[in-house]
């Protein structure tokens, strides 16, 4: 079981050593727009052949923006989501209402500071980027699944922060270095949030039948396939944005060039590099062995 090597005490003890606030991450720095803001294996210009090196550069800036808007929605709903889970046990354990009220104050420092970097970003670009509307309407639909669901859909998220982070962004040595941060910054508690979601699945799958679980795994995957939709949406908007940044009007050619590889690159970044993370596996492994060949299968499928 992956959660008994995980507690508690030891999330909280990480989360007050390491404690940090938005102020401290940004240092009153801006962007250097020289500098790409994402790593290649998430924002996935490199091979888009009707675009320039500049345009790439931009399009990548562009993704830099969308990659903090795109948390900032979809992490909106783990703040009352983790709020119900310490009211559940508000008198009991001591130490877990502690760590997980850090942890619902986190995920508002979060929204902070990917909020202040997107309007950082539009400011050096000159430009307000587009944005998917309705993260408060996400946040229902995903709150109105099963408790188990909603947890699963936390820790794949909360385990490919980290992927992104500690894999692609921590040595890259060629990116912006306030973005780098940023990304840094949210690491940091996100990989005790990682450990807590897998504690809470337990207690939570601990009431649960079989049946229960993989029904859980299924409402996983319907919202995997609500975010991909929604993933499309805001890559029609990046595009605009490209075309409104560099002044240029693609046809339709170019933009069905575009749009397949940022489908490719924003599924994996937000899908795929969380229903494939290790850690993750286990925890779907441990729960139900129905509902991990269902992840397989979705895995397959998303992948082609
Ligand atoms: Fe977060
Ligand atoms: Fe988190």
């Amino acid at each position: 079981m992956l959660a008994n090597e995980y507690s508690y005490s030891d999330c909280l003890r990480h989360s007050i050593k390491n404690a940090w606030t938005v102020d401290d991450c940004f240092q009153d720095r801006d962007f250097d727009f020289s500098k790409m803001f994402l790593p290649e294996r998430i924002a996935g210009v490199a091979g888009i052949v009707c675009l320039n090196e500049e345009e790439k550069l931009k399009l990548n800036q562009i993704r830099g923006n969308s990659y903090c808007h795109i948390f900032a929605f979809v992490e909106e709903y783990i703040i009352p989501m983790v709020l119900d889970h310490a009211r559940r046990d508000v008198f009991g354990d001591e130490t877990r209402l502690r760590f997980l009220l850090r942890f619902a104050e986190d995920e508002t420092k979060h929204q902070d500071m990917l909020r202040r970097a997107m309007t950082q970003i539009d400011r050096g670009l000159g430009h307000t980027c587009g944005v998917i509307p309705g993260r408060e309407d996400v946040a229902r639909v995903v709150l109105g699944k099963s408790p188990l669901a909603a947890l699963l859909l936390t820790s794949m998220i909360e385990w490919f922060t980290q992927l992104h982070y500690v894999e692609h962004v921590r040595d890259s040595g060629q990116l912006d270095p306030l973005f780098q941060d940023i990304l840094r910054h949210h690491w940091i508690d996100e990989a005790q949030h990682a450990k807590a979601d897998t504690i809470l699945i337990e207690e939570v799958a601990a009431e649960l039948s079989e049946a229960e679980r993989v029904q859980a795994v299924d409402e996983l995957l319907e919202l995997g396939m609500a975010i991909d939709g929604l993933l499309a949406q805001q890559i029609e908007m990046d595009i605009d944005t490209l075309e409104a940044v560099t002044g240029r009007s693609f046809d339709d050619g170019e933009r069905s060039e575009i749009s397949s590889a940022q489908q490719h690159a924003y599924r994996w970044t937000f899908i795929l590099s969380g229903l494939e993370h290790p850690r993750f596996v286990q925890t779907v492994g441990d729960l139900t062995a129905a509902g991990l060949d269902k992840i397989e299968h979705a895995v397959g499928a998303l992948s082609q």
